[in-house]
């Protein structure tokens, strides 16, 4: 793209977490193949984490500071401090840097402003600016809708939960048949953010406030496909008119981008031996099960010896990704317990991260332990990988709850993690049983049907089509 040409100009500012950075860098490649001019905002301290990354013509990367000290970073609620902190203290950073981006040689002004969930203070940067701006909502169609009914569920009294015997006495199971567009579901399946016994739930109050907040946008962006979330997307087409589903995202970059420049750009550094490893594996196709929880969940020690030994008694081949900080005390492969890696030796894999769309689309790989966190769940989707799902924060329960249910590629861990119940499950997913095989059918079905929403003339293709045309009409 001809820099100083006028053109439209877009300014992206995700949540600084790898489960919103990531989809985030896809839509900026996307739109930067298209002829849009890119800017990147990361936080200072991501974007030392990424190493300073470099751009190229039309595509910067730029950074605030996110206002926390070194022990708001390691706190236990870290995840709070920062939402609270961008919030008091990025808002006037953000402002500055469009409009002395503007004034750049050879750079357009910024001419509309993207952002993903939690950090919806930023579309006051785009009303200040006068221009446009889009929310990327980085769960499923049917996450945002069930973010949005938060404030229904706590009206009608359905949360907070009266107290500690509801979490456990069937109370979760309390049918939700009212959500336009949706089956029947579990109260509990909603969101996480339901298992509250606080009437001032921090947590509840800025997931309402958040999703609420996108009407205020000129549109809606999401990680997903029409045929997978048709019905609900139906539904939420009445409440925000201008809804883009432009996913799967990482098949969309794999169809229309052709120089990455974010690719490899991680948080964490991608263990380059695990790949070597699965190309090594001397089972047949699709013997390995991949293992990750994210970039955010928080396994105690417990749960962690609870996967660990299933795993163990399984006796399949797996590559787990342990992070720092997976296991609470940020603890990461340390808290393996004692033995494990032994038991295991000779058909397990370790790594601290990877690169995990290539794992699951690696042939080795034909199953997913995840924690259903919505990115991993579209990139198994387009791998063709079933999954076994174990869902324990905020959107993940209902994405489980669509896997296993409407879209029938998963298996669902009870929520009180049983070892016994891990190798099961394992193995009912990697053995050729009849549950395994409709599940794997499912997977291929669900696959072809992502790529074929991302080629020409597919609904996903032609929405970031429709989308980019938007952001050129509004920046003209
Ligand atoms: C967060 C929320 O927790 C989740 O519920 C919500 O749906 C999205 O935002 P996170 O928990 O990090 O995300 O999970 P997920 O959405 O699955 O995102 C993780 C990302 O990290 C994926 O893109 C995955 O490919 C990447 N990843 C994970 C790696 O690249 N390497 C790894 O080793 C592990």
């Amino acid at each position: 793209m001809e820099e100083g040409k006028r053109a439209a100009h877009a300014m992206l500012f995700p949540f600084p977490c790898s489960g919103h950075i990531n989809p985030t860098l896809k839509l900026a490649e996307l739109l930067h193949s298209r002829g849009v001019h890119v800017t990147f905002v990361n936080t200072d301290h991501n974007h030392q984490r990424l190493r300073r990354p470099r751009g190229r013509e039309g595509f910067r990367f730029e950074s605030v500071a996110d206002g926390l000290d070194g022990a708001d970073r390691v706190a236990p609620d870290r995840t709070v401090r920062l939402y609270l902190s961008l919030r008091k203290t990025c808002k006037a950073p953000l402002l500055d840097l469009a409009r002395r981006l503007g004034k750049r040689e050879g750079v357009p002004p910024v001419t509309c402003v993207v952002i993903s969930g939690l950090v919806s203070f930023a579309l006051a940067v785009a009303d200040d600016l006068r221009v446009p701006s889009f929310v990327l909502w980085g769960t499923s169609a049917v996450g945002f809708v069930c973010t949005l009914r938060l404030r229904q569920l706590r009206q009608r009294g359905y949360t907070p939960l009266k107290d500690e015997t509801y979490l456990t006495n069937g109370y979760l199971d309390t049918p939700i048949d009212w959500i336009a567009g949706m089956p029947t579901v579990r109260l509990g399946d909603v969101s996480s953010f339901v298992r509250t016994l606080d009437p001032t739930s921090f947590a509840l109050r800025v997931e309402e406030e958040e999703a609420n907040s996108c009407a205020r946008a000129q549109g809606l962006i999401l990680n997903t496909f029409h045929d997978l979330e048709a019905d609900v997307l139906d539904a939420l087409g009445d409440e925000f008119p201008r809804v883009y589903t432009i996913g799967p995202l990482a098949a969309a970059m794999h169809r229309r981008v052709d120089h990455h420049v974010a690719s490899g750009l991680s948080l964490w550094e991608e263990d380059a031996a695990c790949m070597a490893w699965l190309d090594a594996r001397p089972e047949p196709p699709g013997s390995v099960l991949y293992v990750s929880f994210g970039s955010l969940a928080v396994l105690s020690p417990g749960q962690l010896a609870e996967f660990a030994w299933g795993l163990a008694a399984s006796e399949r081949p797996f590559l787990w990704v342990v992070r720092p900080g997976l296991v609470g005390g940020d603890r990461g492969m340390d808290a393996l317990p004692e033995d494990f890696l032994a038991a295991t030796k000779g058909r397990s894999f370790i790594a601290e991260w990877c690169a995990q769309e290539q794992v699951l689309r690696h042939r080795a790989v034909g199953g997913f332990l995840t924690h259903s966190g919505w990115n991993s769940t579209t990139e198994s989707i387009w791998a063709g990988v079933p999954m076994i799902c174990a869902p324990g924060f905020a959107d993940q329960y209902i994405n489980c709850r669509y896997a296993c249910g409407e879209w029938g590629i998963g298996l669902r861990l009870d929520e009180e993690l049983r070892r016994e119940q891990v190798a099961a499950h394992v193995e009912e997913l990697m053995g050729g049983g009849k549950k395994a095989q409709d599940m794997r059918r499912n997977a291929a079905e669900w696959k072809a049907r992502a790529e074929a929403a991302t080629e020409p003339g597919g609904s996903a293709y032609e929405n970031l089509d429709k989308l980019v045309e938007e952001l050129r009409v509004e920046g003209s």
